[in-house]
């Protein structure tokens, strides 16, 4: 019957063992390229495990710093969100750096072009998508970026979005900061690029103590006119096609006319939302990558200024004669800008980062004040039918947002394993851990908290408990982070109701072994089913073992342990 059906068979041919009184074998041990298939997929989990730990611990250390900030006194009190300043009012805006403006030389080119000094562009920002830097930003308020719209194009997941602040100009550490919404323009039409713009609001805001700082934006609709130099920076390509950029590199372009843009781009640009910028003998210009990033003009005045007047969008190849750059006329956009960066928080549907985050204790649930409050808000009081509704809704949501989250992968597997081994809170635990967003406590920051700080303490504890259950991934140098299954031999006498048999599994992961029993189907349908099954053993095996390494034995069998050193009677 096993030979009956073909592909993935042909692999699970028994290899020679010990066999029964008739001749039969009594083990089978699954083959090498089915370890292979299972340790691969064994160590994409463990990478998600890993970032999603991190990202865990980032985020609850950032609150910690954020929560140090706000007692730090009334003087140096931030902003509640909506975090908008009206950067124009309070005139911290668009200054770049002394000396930093100097050494910016005006031949400088993106497109070919030259490095900016460190620091240069303390507004510019990076887009990465799952760590992969994939578009420029401007920082417009100390929780708000401006970009483009299409770079969000099939990927609008938050959850996958962090934000990398400009560096300082003594290479000063950029922070990297998760965003926790995208707001895309409602117009934006990913055909023709009309309306190419999106506000990113970040998690926390920028450190004031870091070197980012936000642009100015438009006061007018008025704009600078046309001949106007001004500049565009990024980390895009150096020409068409070509690599990235290792630093920020920037350039000098000057603003054209309506009329002029027209000519040279054709119906495709629409001056009522775009306008372009560059040279008709080409040769300078943004270029790909640098899309969502800056074009600003110095407002002319005593302290000269920065104004973002665009935001990078296309072209038509780059630096081609005759086919200067289109950047997203700002300026237009004013309102749109103002009204989503100052809308309460409660008038807006909480983010899949805010549902994610929030975990109240099972009885506080219903609690009218978290981010679940938003669905009820049009309902008569809260003991109604019609708050109950909403607070499923908002539950529901919240499990979307769970599925949707950095470690989905991962959980596909859980799930899997769930089917199989039945449920299993340790598990369920787990899976909900690894579900939450995810980077690494800051070292020294226990010693930073202190006692006259309300809010603090329960940070710190969950900072700890964090740092407790993750610390059998966070130990694993990610060079190392590689599972390997070494060997999975099915006891071919033991098949239950399920079809599947118990094996007993050797798996190693960065130099640590486990070994432990589990169930593995040897068909083609059951064999894809068990693999999720023991993958979840295995990391649950290292992470148990990582944690009982320190602890008494006896504490493993209260852990309610998966890991049994080996099966009885079997072969050593
Ligand atoms: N769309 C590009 C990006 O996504 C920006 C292209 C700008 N091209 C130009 N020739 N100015 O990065």
């Amino acid at each position: 019957m096993l030979l009956a059906a073909p592909p993935l068979l042909l692999l699970l041919l028994p290899l020679p063992g010990p066999r029964s009184a008739h001749g039969h074998p009594l083990y089978l041990r699954l083959p090498p390229s089915t370890l292979q298939a299972l340790s691969a997929q064994g160590t994409q989990a463990l990478q998600a495990a890993q970032r999603s730990a991190q990202w865990a611990i980032k985020r609850v250390a950032m609150e910690i710093q954020h929560r140090l900030r706000e007692c730090q006194g009334p003087g140096s009190r931030r902003p509640q969100a909506p975090l908008l300043q009206d950067p124009a009012k309070t005139g911290s805006c668009g200054e770049r750096r002394p000396g930093a403006s100097n050494v910016t030389r005006a031949q400088g080119r993106i497109v070919g072009g030259s490095a900016a000094p460190p620091g240069a562009w303390p507004w510019l920002v990076r887009l990465q998508l799952g760590g992969q830097p994939l578009c420029g930003g401007v920082l417009v308020a100390e929780s708000w970026v401006l970009t483009a719209a299409h770079c969000f194009a099939g990927a609008s997941n938050e959850l996958l979005w962090t934000v990398m602040l400009a560096e300082g100009p003594r290479g000063e550490q950029a922070e990297e900061v998760p965003v926790n919404r995208i707001l895309p323009h409602p117009k934006f039409d990913p055909k023709t690029f009309h309306n190419d713009l999106a506000l990113v609001q970040l998690w926390t805001p920028a450190s004031p103590e870091g070197p980012a700082r936000p642009v100015c934006l438009p006061q007018e609709p008025r704009e600078p006119p046309a001949g106007t130099a001004c500049s565009i920076a990024g980390w895009g390509a150096l020409f068409e096609d070509g690599p990235e950029a290792e630093a920020v590199r920037e350039a000098r372009v000057p603003l054209l006319s309506k009329d002029t843009c027209q000519k040279a781009l054709g119906p495709g640009m629409r001056p009522s939302t775009m306008l372009c910028a560059g040279y008709l003998a080409g040769g300078i210009d943004s270029c790909q990558g640098d899309s969502g990033g800056p074009l600003t003009c110095s407002e002319p005045g005593p302290r000269s200024r920065q104004v973002l007047f665009g935001v990078t969008s296309w072209g038509d190849g780059c630096g081609e004669p005759g086919k200067p750059g289109v950047y997203t006329r700002v300026a237009v956009f004013k309102d749109w800008l103002l009204e989503q960066m100052s809308a309460a928080p409660s008038a807006r549907e909480p983010s899949c980062r805010e549902l994610v985050a929030w975990d109240p204790p099972e009885e506080r649930l219903a609690d009218a004040t978290g981010p679940c409050a938003f669905y009820a808000r049009l309902c008569p009081g809260p003991e109604s039918a019609c708050a109950r509704l909403a607070h499923q809704q908002c539950l529901q949501r919240r499990r979307r947002c769970e599925l949707r989250s950095l470690a989905h992968t991962l959980l596909g597997l859980l799930r899997g394993a769930q089917e199989l081994l039945g449920p299993r809170p340790g598990l369920r635990r787990l899976a909900r851990a690894l579900a939450r967003p995810a980077p690494r406590g800051q070292p020294g920051l226990e010693q930073r908290l202190h006692a006259g700080c309300p809010g603090l303490e329960p940070l710190r504890q969950r900072l700890a408990t964090l740092q407790g259950t993750h610390a059998w991934i966070l130990k694993v140098p990610s060079q190392h982070l590689a599972m390997n299954f070494q060997e999975v031999l099915a006891d071919l006498g033991s098949k239950n109701l399920l079809g599947l048999f118990r094996a007993r599994v050797r798996a190693g992961l960065g130099g640590q072994h486990v070994v432990f029993s589990g169930l593995v189907g040897l068909e083609p349908a059951t064999l894809a089913r068990s693999l999720p099954g023991l993958l979840v053993q295995a990391l649950q095996a290292f992470r148990l073992t990582t944690q009982a390494e320190g602890e008494a034995e006896g504490s493993w069998a209260a852990a309610g342990l998966l890991v049994t050193p080996f099966i009885p009677g079997w072969p050593a």
